[in-house]
């Protein structure tokens, strides 16, 4: 039975499997740097939002030599927007350990890939497996909910992870894994997606022991997660001359070596740290923003300087859509240039 559902699947995936730019075109292998890429790039993220990107790195860099020898800002500036920066630090290092290491081609086995900065269990697996040829189980979001449907997994996750690798295994073929695993990924991205299955075209509908139960959408079961906290921070605007302040976050940390607008902490109680001028300072308006961890509200102040204090790049408030910055912070460029033009109308001068 496990065999028939694992042929079903891999005849559903040679008919509808989508159009995917890093996948091989006909009998050809796929490119290892293509695979890789797209796996770092789809961790946490949806295939939608990957394309541009890796359409962009891919036409910046086309080989893995290319990416190794960039410079590192210029390939932080690509990945902004993106969002978890510490995948686009890894990306670089693991870049230059290929080709310092491994003479500019990526290790067949999972136990070498697993080396490399940034890659982890899954993405060992699926490059083993998409790029090689390897047997390997494959095992990331969308192949979870799969699994935990297809044989009524009881046990909540995250503790269930161990049961699902192991049934995953159980149904994963000695030849075309990777097919294996993509067509299990396609299927948890257009079928078995997590509110409304299509059981009715699943071409694993008859092996489906959550689908004989009669309510598939409850698999799977989760464990309640705490619930999100709140953090504050203060964010500062600071203009001279058409030009804004801008500074390069500290390496280590969230959003590390990015550039972004001065700011202070943000914490759950009143933020430490302080504006990076003194200046009229002005409030003008927040932002919400959602990190994995924790949910944020930043607000922003700004001032007109004619100083030539702050450390940091000035950029010019015309061109701060090619600054690269995070998506928080990308977000309150609105902001500070209604700020400058209510300054212009004079709507904010005191009287
Ligand atoms: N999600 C992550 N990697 C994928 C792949 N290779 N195919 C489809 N979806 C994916």
């Amino acid at each position: 039975m496990l065999v028939d559902a694992s042929n079903a699947l891999l005849t559903w995936y040679d008919a509808h499997k989508r159009d995917l730019p890093w996948r091989a075109v006909a009998e050809e292998i796929a490119d290892p740097y293509r695979v890789w890429l797209s796996e770092i790039m789809l961790q946490q993220t949806m295939v939608a939002a990957v394309r541009p990107y890796f359409h962009r790195f891919t036409t910046l860099w086309p080989t893995v030599e290319d990416l190794a020898a960039a410079d590192e800002a210029e390939v932080m500036k690509a990945w902004a927007g993106l969002g978890y920066y510490a995948r686009a630090r890894n990306l670089i290092a693991c870049a230059r350990a290929i080709v310092a290491q491994h003479g500019g081609r990526f290790p067949n086995s999972e136990a070498e890939l697993l080396q490399l900065p940034g890659v982890g269990r899954y993405t060992a697996a699926a490059i083993a497996a998409i790029a090689f040829g390897r047997r390997a189980v494959v095992v990331d979001g969308n192949v979870e909910r799969v699994v935990s449907r297809l044989f009524a997994v009881k046990e909540a996750l995250p503790g269930a992870k161990n049961r699902i690798y192991d049934r995953t295994d159980a149904i994963t073929p000695a030849h075309r894994s990777g097919d294996f695993a993509q067509a299990m990924m396609d299927l948890g991205a257009t079928i078995c997606v997590p509110k409304t299955p299509a059981c009715g075209i699943c071409p694993l509908h008859s092996f489906c022991a959550a689908r004989a139960e009669g309510d598939p959408a409850r698999y799977p079961i989760k464990a309640k997660k705490a619930e999100r906290p709140t953090r504050i921070g203060h964010a500062y605007w600071l203009e001279r001359g058409g030009e804004v302040l801008l500074v390069r976050r500290p390496a280590k940390g969230l959003l590390g070596n990015m550039l972004a607008f001065p700011s202070t902490e943000w914490t759950e109680a009143v933020p430490a740290g302080a504006a990076p001028a003194r200046a009229p300072w002005e409030q003008a308006g927040s932002i919400d923003y959602v990190f994995t961890h924790f949910a944020l509200t930043l607000h922003l102040h700004c001032a007109m300087t004619d100083d030539d204090g702050g450390d940091g790049i000035w950029w010019p408030v015309d061109m701060l859509e090619e600054a690269g910055l995070p998506t928080v912070f990308a977000k309150l460029i609105a902001r500070g240039r209604a700020w400058r033009s209510d300054q212009r109308l004079g709507l904010r001068q005191d009287i």
